[in-house]
């Protein structure tokens, strides 16, 4: 038979269409249910909203479609930005106005030295009496707090008393914006300035540096914390677990205080601030060993964890490795440090950085793994988790959730559009995640909401909605490391506050549209 000619399958078409305009055909039929359990998978799918919930989370929809129209017409879509570009965009977003109001429960993964924005390290503990600057020969600087004098700094110029130094500038502003500049990564022009991977973690570890100079002396020790859980609380965060390294904190006179110290002074601020803001619930301290360090050096710090963990079984939740995934040793390099509280019979939670990385088949690409095989509670970062369909799994069967940090990774070069962030798989079939904002001041960001934003915008996709956001809230509760009595008091508060947020909303944005 001739085949028809292209005249013919036209005309084919042609009647076809006018003669079933919705002919009810068999490719579709299960076309309904299948998107239903597509959407019963994703994160908060199968949490059922209140009236009043709906309502507002209808509007929360409505106002990102908007944002979203707006970006597609205007070509600057801020999850598809750099954060240091979007920033300013994403502070006039509606969506993000209301995140900022929306109690986020706890935040899992952040950094000792990375809570508070450094203005306050620049304006207030730069400017305490006794505080010693030096210049290095690459543009940076190092602070300490002495008298009299501190000793020499290795590769760095002369000590200058920072009080004397400012007296004699012409331009102490713009002496102290570049203070600023020295404690965070913000830049106009990241691309230019953060080559490469290596690169941006070298200068990421320089600003730790830097601002430990300042932060390990003991009055501002002290008062950085207390800052940094009250920037936290304005965030509407309600608890907190920070990675520490627990390095020497000083005096003036030079004395060096342990490791027992520094945590009884977390454990005692957290008591002071809870008693100053009742509505607050608390934190916990993950000790971080530096993953640089050799086996010998881990081993050592396990036995520390333990000790600590003995002493401050309420604060000290466990043990964690940091620093450049890639360049550190991995987990299985490491395996006969990390397996002594295992064998000793002594519970010692993990909370491992795991899979903070590119580069697939390496070494360092496998920590998804090892860290589950180590029994890890949480698993900080996980961006290679995708790549493991084995340990994947083990990871839902154990209900081991992921802390994703999508401005962290974004900013450390791990992944450009955020829409392409390996936790939309995650979010899609519903794998444990919790959200974290990891070195907030040193992205120019504050606290977790533009982590939300991210994630409810881009992350999430279009579907995500008020169901997402407080399953995320919710879950930030479960998978931390508060005993179960605390996690009821958790989340008895925070219901509190989710209930009166929503009332709040539904009027006003009913009222603003
Ligand atoms: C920080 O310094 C500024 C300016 O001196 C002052 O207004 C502010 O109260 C200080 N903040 C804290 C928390 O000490
Ligand atoms: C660090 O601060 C000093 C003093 O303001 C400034 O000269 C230098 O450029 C800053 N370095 C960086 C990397 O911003
Ligand atoms: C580990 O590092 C320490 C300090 O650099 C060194 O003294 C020790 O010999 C190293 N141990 C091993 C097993 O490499
Ligand atoms: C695994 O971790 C959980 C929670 O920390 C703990 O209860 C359990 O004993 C651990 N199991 C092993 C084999 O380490
Ligand atoms: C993951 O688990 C599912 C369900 O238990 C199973 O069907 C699948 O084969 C597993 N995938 C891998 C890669 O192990
Ligand atoms: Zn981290």
């Amino acid at each position: 038979m001739k085949p028809p000619s292209g005249q013919g399958v036209r005309l084919a078409y042609l009647l076809l269409s006018l003669a079933a305009p919705s002919l009810p055909s068999p490719l579709w039929k299960d076309r309904d249910s299948l998107m239903q359990q597509e959407k019963a998978h994703q994160t908060g799918g199968n949490l059922v909203l209140s009236r009043q919930e709906q309502q507002l989370s209808t509007k929360l929809v409505n106002l990102k479609k908007k944002e979203v129209e707006t970006a597609i017409t205007t070509g600057q879509f801020p999850p598809s930005m750099h954060f240091f570009r979007a920033k300013s965009l994403i502070d006039q977003s509606k969506v993000f106005s209301i995140l900022k109001r929306m109690p986020k429960g706890a935040v899992l993964h952040l950094h000792d030295f990375a809570m508070l924005s450094v203005g306050w390290l620049v304006f207030n503990a730069s400017y305490l009496p006794d505080c010693y600057i030096c210049f290095t020969a690459a543009g940076s600087v190092r602070f300490r707090f002495s008298r009299p004098r501190p000793p020499p700094a290795p590769r760095c110029s002369p000590w200058l008393l920072l009080d004397t130094y400012r007296r004699q500038l012409s331009d102490v502003a713009e002496f102290d914006r570049g203070l600023l500049r020295n404690l965070t990564l913000v830049t106009d022009t990241p691309e230019l300035a953060y080559p490469s991977q290596a690169f941006i973690w070298k200068r990421f570890e320089e600003v730790f540096l830097i601002a430990s100079g300042l932060i390990c002396y003991a009055p501002v020790f002290k008062a950085y914390f207390y800052q940094g859980l009250l920037e936290l609380y304005e965030d509407n965060i309600q608890y907190v677990e920070i990675r520490a390294i627990l390095p020497a904190v000083y005096e003036l006179d030079g004395t060096k205080h342990d490791k027992s110290w520094s945590v009884a002074a977390y454990q005692e601020v957290t008591r002071q601030f809870v008693k100053e803001h009742p509505d607050f619930v608390g934190a916990k301290i993950i000790f971080a060993a530096h993953r640089m360090l050799n086996v010998s050096q881990i081993k050592e710090d396990i036995i520390t964890a333990m000790a600590l963990r003995a002493r401050f079984p309420d604060t000290l939740a466990g043990f964690d490795l940091v620093g450049d995934e890639d360049k550190g040793h991995s987990l299985w390099e490491l395996k006969d440090a990390l397996t002594i509280p295992y064998s000793m019979g002594v519970n010692l939670p993990y909370f491992f950085h795991a899979g903070e990385t590119d580069w697939q088949g390496t070494s360092v690409d496998n920590n998804v793994l090892d860290a589950l095989l180590l029994n890890t509670s949480r698993i900080g970062h996980g961006l290679a988790l995708i790549k493991h369909p084995v340990a994947k799994n083990l990871s839902l069967k154990r209900d081991i959730p992921v802390e994703v940090c999508p401005i962290s990774n974004q900013v450390l070069l791990l992944v450009a559009d955020l829409r392409s962030h390996p936790a939309a798989d995650l979010m899609a079939e519903g794998h444990p995640i919790v959200i974290s904002p990891d070195d907030p001041p040193i992205f120019g960001a504050k606290g977790v909401s533009y982590d939300f934003y991210e994630v409810f915008m881009a992350i999430g996709g279009m579907n995500a909605d008020l169901r997402t956001l407080k399953q995320l809230a919710l879950n930030s509760i479960k998978y931390s490391a508060m005993l179960p009595d605390e996690k009821a008091k958790a989340k008895e508060l925070w219901q509190k506050k989710w209930d009166q947020f929503v009332a709040d909303l539904s009027d006003n944005v009913l009222r603003e549209l």
